[in-house]
């Protein structure tokens, strides 16, 4: 059996449903700008940084556009998904999510985030939960956004625990990814995830010996 010694959580749809509001956003303003955004577009930019999502819009739609009007872009999503976000609480928390937690606490499991969200410390303060992680790695910390590793690699390196023996839970492609390519054992959350070295619709009812005991490395 795999020896946990943390375990990484990527925010958005793994935590909590904020990853509708992100997709409401990013299609409220491609609607302005008059590009096609469908949900599969928004799959692949699940875990995507907001400057990578946005170039990805315009670049299905062909157009150019200078820093300045880009930024401004940015911002507009930025407030239309805190708009969104704002009446978010600790009711919000995904089911499962506080049970694992507890039992990671309980058996001196380091709990890490590792989030390409630059609001991810504010919402994990709306949800009641920032107390309990040992270390916090999101979008303000980071170069590269997934599918790139480094967000689970500093978070990792902050709790000076390798990525072997660091469980991560990710809803989105670019994290799994993002974490195979680290090095890391890798739980996918959600439907079409089948990468992962373990996936579930969703972690209620789950405990982390259960799921460790599910994990698979043949793939
Ligand atoms: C990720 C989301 O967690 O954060 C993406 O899955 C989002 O959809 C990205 O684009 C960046 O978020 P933010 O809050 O910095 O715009
Ligand atoms: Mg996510």
């Amino acid at each position: 059996m795999l020896n946990v010694k943390a375990c990484i959580f990527d925010l958005d749809g793994v935590i909590v449903d904020t990853a509708r509001h992100h997709f409401a956003a990013w299609q409220a303003l491609a609607n302005e700008l008059v590009i096609p955004f469908t949900e599969e577009d928004n799959e692949q930019l699940k875990g995507v940084s907001r400057v990578d999502s946005l170039e990805y819009i315009l670049r299905k739609g062909n157009l150019i556009l200078d820093s300045a009007t880009k930024l401004q872009l940015m911002d507009k999503k930025n407030a239309l998904y805190l708009g969104l976000a704002e009446s978010t609480t600790s009711v919000d928390v995904l089911e499962g999510v506080v049970p694992l937690m507890d039992e990671m606490a309980d058996s001196k499991i380091q709990i890490g985030l590792g989030s390409s969200s630059k609001n991810a410390r504010m919402i994990l303060k709306k949800l009641d939960l920032i107390h309990r992680f040992d270390t916090i790695v999101d979008g303000n910390n980071i170069t590269l956004s997934k599918p790139d590793p480094e967000v689970f690699l500093k978070a990792a390196k902050a709790m000076d625990v390798s990525p072997e023996h660091c469980l991560v839970f990710e809803d989105a492609q670019s994290g799994i990814e993002a974490a195979k390519t680290g090095g890391f054992p890798v739980v996918g959350v959600g439907s079409g995830l089948e990468t992962a070295h373990a996936s579930f619709e969703s972690l209620n009812g789950l405990s982390l010996e259960g799921i460790i005991g599910k994990l698979d490395f043949s793939q």
